[in-house]
This record gives structure tokens, sequence and C-alpha cells, in this order.
């Protein structure tokens, strides 16, 4: 891949809160029809990482690029406009609000017309395969399915870069391989890019074409999935201590 095929680029990015440097000089570089990982311990700024790129709030120092252009102070609603959604670690759907009604709110983003917010919706739901439960509420969703219907409410704003927070940790063996194939799926189908966070090494193995590895802010590896599972910083920093964890 050359320059042309970056989407998504940010560059040497520092978030400070208070004292802590929870990102430090970290850049990454996203092409498209990607699948990126970032992974990392608990703490090492991968949501941040996410608030910085989805202009939920600035980064202290560094840049954000979508197709080669520099943008300006990103916030939350340019970052959508431009093609960016992501899913939030913690979901917090309209709990009164149906499936269907909670994925039309992804929808508005683009339309003031709640008929065309509804066939959006109606599509996303039927690419996810989620329309059976398109009339459950958000108070009344298994885990498994908030998180597909959080997808499908970043979906439904047409994204060409989607961010995946975590979307599959938490989730029994079933769950998860439903989920890790309905993100290939997304890939396949809908020509989305896409950077997953995610603590499930099995799906960040079987998902991602390239890996970073975030640890207290810092890039400690870059490489497709075999490096990674084979370096050996990312073992002593992480992945032994979490096979110490899971076992
Ligand atoms: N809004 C905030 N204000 C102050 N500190 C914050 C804020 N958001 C994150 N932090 C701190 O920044 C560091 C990185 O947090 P972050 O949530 O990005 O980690 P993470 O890699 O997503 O971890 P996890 O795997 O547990 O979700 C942590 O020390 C966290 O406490
Ligand atoms: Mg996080």
């Amino acid at each position: 891949m050359n320059e042309r095929d970056i989407v998504l680029e940010a560059k040497k990015i520092e978030k400070r809160f208070g004292g802590l440097k929870a990102i430090d000089d970290f850049s990454l570089h996203l092409y498209k029809g990607e699948i990126l990982g970032l992974i990392g311990p608990n703490g090492a700024g991968k949501t941040t990482m996410f608030n910085i790129i989805a202009g939920s709030f600035p980064a202290t120092l560094g840049e954000i690029y979508v197709d080669g252009k520099l943008v300006n102070k990103p916030q939350s609603h340019q970052m959508a406009r431009m093609g960016v959604a992501r899913t939030y670690q913690i979901v917090r759907p309209f709990s009164n609000l149906t499936v269907l009604e909670n994925t039309m709110v992804g929808a508005f983003l683009n339309t003031g017309n709640t008929e065309t917010a509804r066939r959006k919706a109606r599509e996303i739901l039927a690419i996810l395969k989620l329309e059976g439960k398109a009339d459950i509420r958000g108070k009344d969703l298994t885990l498994i399915d908030l998180k597909r219907m959080e997808v499908a409410r970043a979906l439904a704003t047409e994204p060409r870069i989607l961010l995946l927070d975590e979307v599959i940790a938490g989730l029994n063996p079933t769950g998860r391989d439903m989920v890790i194939e309905m993100i290939s799926g997304i890939r396949e189908t809908m020509g989305v890019s896409i950077i997953i966070i995610e603590h499930v090494m099995k799906a960040v193995m079987k998902l991602c074409d390239r890996i970073y590895v975030l640890n207290q802010g810092k890039l400690i590896a870059e490489g497709a999935p075999l490096e990674i599972s084979s370096n050996e910083a990312v073992i002593q920093s992480y992945l032994g201590v979490k096979k110490h964890a899971e076992n």
C-alpha cells in the first residue's frame, strides 16, 4: 500500500491529564479497507486515543489527518461528518428506545427525515442480522445484542472509518465468534476501514491486518499478528500477564 491509501493518520499524539501522560508521542495510520488492532494493558491509553480521533476531547500535542488533510481542532460532530464513527467501551443506549430507534439516532447524522432514517436503520439491521430484534427496547437487551446495536448505530451514520472499542470482550465463546464474523462481514460488504481495541487475543489475531501495541501511552510494537504474538516486549508487558490472568 502507498501513502495515497491512508484514510486516517494520527501524528505524534500526546495527551496529558494533569500530571499523567496518557498518550506519549504515539503515531498511527490506517489504510483503506484495513482492520487495524490497538492493544495493550488496562490504562495503556487505547480509549483515550479513540477519544482524540473521534474529537471527544483535544490532544495536548499532535495532529489528526483524514484523507491526507489536516483536521484543525477536531471536534466530534466534525469528525462524524468526515466519516468517523465509534462505539463506546461502556455501552450507553437509550434504554427506553427500541433497537430500531437507537439505530435511527445514528442515521439522523445525514438526514432530518424520519422515514429516511428508519429506512437506513432497517437496512443496517438487516446487514447485521438484527432485524428480529428491531422492536426490543435497549433496557431489555442481552449484552451481545447491546454490543451489536452499538455497532448498528455507528454504521447508520454511514462511516468510512469505524472505531470499535472492546465490542468482543465480555461475550461468551459463541458470542465472540458471532461478533468476529460480523466485523469481517462489515469490512467486506461495506468497505469500511476499521480500528479495533480488544483484549480478546483470538479475535485480534483473526481479524487484524496490523496491530499497534501501547503500554503506558507509548508504542512498544507494531506489526502483523504473528510478529506481535512473538514479540518479546509485548509478551513481557501484556501477553504474558494476560495468560496468567486468563488461566
Ligand atoms: N478523562 C480522563 N481524565 C483523567 N484521566 C483519564 C481520563 N481518561 C483516561 N484517563 C487516564 O488515562 C489513562 C489511559 O486510560 P484509557 O481509558 O485510555 O486506557 P485503556 O487503554 O482504554 O484501558 P482499558 O483497557 O482498561 O479500557 C488511564 O490512566 C486513565 O485513568
Ligand atoms: Mg479502554
